[in-house]
């Protein structure tokens, strides 16, 4: 437990949890803490923000954080990856992703997109004929829910590129403070990343350069098309997990050609659908092993995210150098106001709560879908000012994802 010290300023000032950051890009963080991005499923029926959607980001900038990612919002609406997805990828809910900027921002918070395309990781319920590097399909457990997916063509590359570009230019016009390029978790750009997923024998598969190409031309179309304050980072793998997927050293490599490029910030995570490394729980913060290595490699600040629970192990990561920057998905979402508790002494830890159904077997069939479908609820009751609720068995959160997806419930996602 922290000793309560009156002077909120003071205290403040000796945290290394409230030092300001500047990003290259000119971008002022007034805090090492950032939201990490939570798909909130809160996107209408035409992909446009919903007025909840808007609402929940107004409640996070005045919680006080200094950074806020979107949840992956879409480059192209016919590739999603959940229902309830945002699409960016024309003019028409421009005035409407205006306010989302404009809420996120509120209270002196900076907020950016986070820019995704979900390749072979689309549920088959929603897209049937998935597009990937090549023909590879998923294994292991969550298998069942994606069909194998079709090899994109060097055309349909160039238009991905294009896309990416195009959002972050919207992104810009709304007023948002810049892009995150989401290229973990195995979606599209993780598996052009990784040589399990990338058969490739073109310009864009085989060797490491060639598996990275796709990355680095997304970067720069969206440097092309956006101004120099605008900020442009990457959430990428640590490693993916898996027997001949993206490693240590790939991740590296990629992150030190960003570097070179002047990516502004670089976010680590880990795992994919195969192996669902970036949800775990309870060990404390995850790959902070690997960001100590990473920092010695970039000048780019580094967020960690996954695993950070307590005050004390946020304050540890970042007065040890381990990080620069945090990022918090699950404890922001039980708790919108951390930073502020933080701050003025009010947050010592966070409990991120394990649901059963009483079946062990069950569980570990339904265990991914009751993780997600905890929070996606808590951020549905955040939008319209209800509290934080913990039911005592896993039933009442599959009764929720059932009254809002169907049996689309079932098809597994990221955790
Ligand atoms: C409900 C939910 C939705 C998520 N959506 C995304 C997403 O859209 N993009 C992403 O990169 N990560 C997503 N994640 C993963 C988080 O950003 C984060 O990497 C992970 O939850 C570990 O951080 P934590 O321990 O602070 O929760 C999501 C996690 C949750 C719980």
């Amino acid at each position: 437990m922290f000793k309560r010290i009156d002077n909120k300023g003071e205290r403040k000032a000796k945290m290394k949890a409230w030092q300001q950051l500047t990003f290259k890009s000119g971008l002022n963080l007034k805090n090492r803490l950032v939201k990490a991005a939570t798909s909130e499923t809160l996107g209408d029926s035409s992909a446009n923000p919903t007025p909840q959607l808007i609402n929940l980001y107004r409640k996070w900038s005045e919680g006080g954080i200094g950074m806020i990612i979107s949840g992956n919002v879409m480059v192209d609406r016919t590739a999603r990856g959940e229902v309830g997805n945002v699409v960016v990828d024309d003019q028409t809910n421009l005035n409407l992703l205006k306010k989302w900027a404009a809420a996120g921002k509120s209270n002196n918070s900076h907020m950016l997109l986070q820019l995704n395309h979900p390749g072979r990781q689309a549920p088959k319920t929603l897209n049937p004929h998935p597009v990937a590097p090549s023909s590879v399909a998923l294994k292991g457990d969550n298998a069942f829910g994606f069909n194998p997916p079709r090899a994109l063509t060097l055309p349909e590359i160039k238009e991905i590129i294009a896309a990416f570009g195009r959002a972050a230019q919207l992104a810009e016009q709304a007023g948002f403070s810049g892009v995150e390029i989401h290229a973990a978790h195995g979606y599209l750009l993780n598996q052009f990343l990784s040589p399990a997923a990338n058969k490739r024998t073109d310009a864009y598969g085989g060797s490491l350069e060639n598996r990275m190409r796709i990355v680095l031309q997304i970067y720069d179309r969206i440097r092309s098309l956006t101004s120099s304050s605008f900020t442009v980072g990457i959430k990428i793998n640590s490693s993916d997990f898996t027997p001949d997927g993206f490693t240590v050293e790939d991740s590296l490599a990629v992150m030190k050609a960003l570097d070179k490029r002047g990516i502004d910030f670089i976010e680590i995570s880990g795992g994919s659908y195969e192996q669902l490394k970036m949800m775990g729980t309870g060990k404390g913060a995850m790959f902070i092993k690997y960001s100590k290595t990473a920092k010695k490699e970039v000048t780019a600040p580094i967020i960690v995210t996954g695993g950070f629970r307590t005050a004390e192990g946020i304050e540890q990561a970042l007065a040890s150098n381990a990080t620069d920057l945090v990022g918090l998905a699950r404890p922001i979402v039980l708790n919108p106001t951390l930073p502020n508790d933080l701050g003025n002494n009010r947050f010592s830890k966070v409990v991120v709560p394990h649901f059963s159904t009483g079946w062990s077997q069950l569980d570990k069939k339904v265990g991914s879908i009751v993780g997600l479908a905890y929070y996606e609820e808590q951020m549905d009751r955040l939008t319209k000012g209800k509290e934080i609720k913990q039911p005592r068995t896993a039933w009442p959160i599959l009764a929720y994802a059932f009254r809002k997806q169907g049996l689309g419930a079932l098809m597994p996602r990221r955790g």
